[in-house]
């Protein structure tokens, strides 16, 4: 049986990929370190799947300790690659904790690719690299602009680390992977986000005013160039962006393609803040009270993917509408709030 190393598998977006990677048969290893998950995600997946992933709570700085896990486990044909430090504004706070944690857990793993012949690994990246595009929506080939933050600049650094291993001639494939914004939660609402702290992304935020936790959402500035002033973003639905890396990692393990890919994962279809809280309002049939407040410094205007070379090349769409993207969202917080209580 073919296995995939998951790296960052109990967090969001990982969690919910190992789902679909068990659901079409690979067997997965997650390693992750639970700085920002927690094992009870496991259950859940085994609680949708009937099929439990082997999970080992380690950090992938650990060079050794990872040395040892493709000895213990020879069958690792691939790579996932979550496991990163995600808070845009704390990497600004933290910078050292940003770079290493981000930079050192992919050297380490593109160290020990060759040793382990395995074929390829996919890697998370963001739409952020894209700044704010020219033109929209944003194709894979627009440029990449200055980062905002440490943690933007982490993923650039990434990319770049891939590409020159590659150029070099190191033997492997990669599949860079661009999220745009991914929101929602398993319809099971047995995985979902488990926001750190105050979430600083506009669903959990939206998703714990409204059952209570914060009075109001702050909306971050109605006076951009858009058609009602808030922001734009592609929200992509959490499951369907996990289904793309399930063809990626089919792609790669097939040897299909260049050995460097880069994919766009959007939806291709832009909302405003101001639309998507209406549009969680009407489709839960809950209140979100909100306030308009300043820009939030840092903030993209808009953006919004072009996805027709995943669509075209790797087969993937996204197919949820963001109506029941939302509820997945309002489900999964209305079982987080049961859990606590
Ligand atoms: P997440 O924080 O929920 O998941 C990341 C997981 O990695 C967590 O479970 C964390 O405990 C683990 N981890 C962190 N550092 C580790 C280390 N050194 N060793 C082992 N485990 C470690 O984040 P997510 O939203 O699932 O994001 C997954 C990936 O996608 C990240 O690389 C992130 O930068 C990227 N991404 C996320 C978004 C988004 O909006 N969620 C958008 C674009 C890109
Ligand atoms: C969306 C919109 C806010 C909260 C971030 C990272 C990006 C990527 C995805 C990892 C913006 C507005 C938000 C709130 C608001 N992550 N907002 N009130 O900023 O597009 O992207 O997450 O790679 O790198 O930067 O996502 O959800 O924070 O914000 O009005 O309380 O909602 O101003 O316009 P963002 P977000």
């Amino acid at each position: 049986m073919k296995r995939i190393l998951v790296t960052g598998g109990a967090g969001y977006i990982g969690s919910h990929t190992v789902v679909e990677l068990l659901d079409v048969g690979y067997d997965v290893v997650i390693i992750d370190n639970l700085s920002n998950s927690n094992e009870k995600v496991i259950d859940g997946i085994e609680k949708i799947v009937g099929r439990r992933p082997e999970f080992i709570k380690m950090d992938c700085l650990d060079m050794d300790g990872l040395r040892k896990v493709f000895i213990n486990y020879p069958n690792i044909c691939g790579i996932i690659h979550f496991a990163a430090s995600k808070a845009v504004g704390e990497s600004v706070n933290i910078p050292l904790h940003y770079y290493k944690n981000n930079i050192v857990t992919l050297l380490n793993l593109l160290e020990l690719i060759p040793e382990f012949g395995v074929e390829g690994i996919v890697f998370s990246s963001s739409c952020t690299v894209y700044g704010q595009p020219e033109n929209l929506p944003v194709t894979e080939d627009a440029p990449v602009q200055p980062a905002m933050s440490p943690y933007g600049n982490s993923k650039q650094i990434n990319e770049e680390i891939i590409r020159d291993a590659i150029h070099a001639g190191l033997p492997f494939k990669s599949i860079i992977l661009r999220y745009f914004n991914p929101i929602g939660a398993h319809p099971s609402a047995e995985i979902g986000e488990l926001p750190n702290g105050i979430p600083q992304n506009l669903v959990p935020f939206i998703t714990q005013t409204a059952i209570g936790i914060h009075p109001e959402v702050s909306v971050f500035g109605n006076d951009y160039n858009t058609p009602d002033g808030s922001c734009i973003r592609d929200f992509i639905n959490v499951v369907d962006l996990s289904k793309a890396h399930v063809i990626a990692v089919e792609r790669m393990l097939e040897n299909k393609g260049d050995s460097l890919e880069i994919f766009n994962l959007g939806t291709g279809k832009g909302l405003s803040v101001f639309e998507l809280l209406n549009i969680f309002e009407k489709s839960t049939g809950v209140s979100v009270p909100y306030r308009i407040v300043g820009r939030r410094e840092g903030d993209i205007e808009k953006v919004w993917a072009d996805p027709v070379h995943a669509n075209k090349v790797l087969g993937w769409k996204s197919e949820k509408t963001i109506e029941e993207t939302l509820i997945s969202a309002w489900e999964w917080q209305k079982k987080l709030a049961k859990t606590k209580n």
